[in-house]
């Protein structure tokens, strides 16, 4: 066999993992995925989650078969977060290759001076895959994976003291690269997401959950924002579009979506806020 059909078969290897998210994101649904999925129906047209995060619950859907790329519409409101999954659809390599250099050393000055050159960094300026790096590196670097900015959009988290290199898992990597190449990816609010969906697609809704971590973005989500969601949530509806959402337990939510379908769930929290409070929550799901 010859040095070709080896690069060969590698390459076909890598495409058979079945992608798994590459970030980790607080509020991540990974725990609660089985919970989301048994209520997902048998046969819808396109399938759209626009609080993309982490990816969690489409990742399971498409390992499962559930879902298939060239029918996904992703979408999540932080600029950056969209830019990394851009860069990686288009230049896996190239962001393993950056995120490579970044990951050679792990020690706080490190992840502050990375830290700042993301804050400080422009697009007009800089490669994409190079800012993704940045983004991927400090997700795995930061105090409990956390994505958190203040109010100018500028990222605060801490250093995650951790012993060893961060690692990025490359066949994963061109295995959501692939996937990605598939769907149709935006940065856009929600509202806009659900714009446009049809009759027969089917809606993964995960937002920002009442009274709990919100600053994802600068402008955060108040409770302006779910009446915002639950009347977009309400639109749809009406149009026949079929959705699920996951949000907090609260009463304030239970009020929000009376008149729908409201189960409650327990999960574990794979990623809080604090790094203390990850035993099981109990969660509402709306369908
Ligand atoms: C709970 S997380 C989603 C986690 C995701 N389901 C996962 O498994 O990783 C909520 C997401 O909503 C996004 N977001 C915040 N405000 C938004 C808005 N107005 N429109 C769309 N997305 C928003 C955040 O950036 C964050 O990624």
């Amino acid at each position: 066999m010859n040095t070709i059909d080896i690069t060969a078969i590698l390459a076909s290897a890598s495409c058979m993992v079945a992608p798994k998210p590459v970030l980790k994101w607080a509020g991540g649904k990974r725990s609660l995925a089985g919970e989301v999925m048994s209520r997902v129906p048998a046969e819808f047209g396109w399938y759209h989650e626009p609080f993309f995060g982490g990816g969690a619950v489409y990742f399971e859907l498409l390992r499962t078969g559930r879902v298939t790329a060239d029918r996904a519409v992703l979408s999540d409101a932080l600029p950056r977060l969209i830019e990394t999954y851009e860069a990686i659809r288009t230049d896996p390599s190239g962001a393993m290759a950056s995120f490579g250099r970044l990951a050679r050393v792990h020690t706080k000055e490190h992840y502050l001076a990375v830290r700042d050159a993301h804050n400080r960094s422009d697009c007009a300026t800089e490669a994409r895959v190079d800012r993704a790096a940045r983004f991927l590196s400090l997700n795995r670097t930061c105090y409990n994976g956390l994505h958190r900015v203040n109010s100018r959009g500028g990222f605060n988290v801490p250093f995650g003291d951790f012993k060893g290199s961060p690692t990025l898992d490359e066949p994963n990597l061109l295995a959501v690269a692939e996937t990605l190449r598939g769907a149709q990816l935006s940065c856009q609010d929600f509202e806009e997401a659900l714009e446009r969906t049809e009759e027969s697609d089917f809606v993964y809704l995960d937002p920002p959950y009442d009274r709990c971590f919100v600053q994802y973005t600068a402008a955060g989500f108040s409770r302006v924002d779910q009446h915002r969601l639950a009347d977009a949530v309400r639109r749809i509806h009406e149009r026949g579009v079929r959705f699920v959402l996951s949000n907090a337990s609260t009463a304030f939510v239970r009020s929000l979506y009376a008149g729908f379908a409201i189960e409650t769930v327990s999960a574990p929290r794979a990623i809080s806020s604090n790094g203390k409070a990850r035993a099981s929550v109990e969660e509402y799901l709306v369908s």
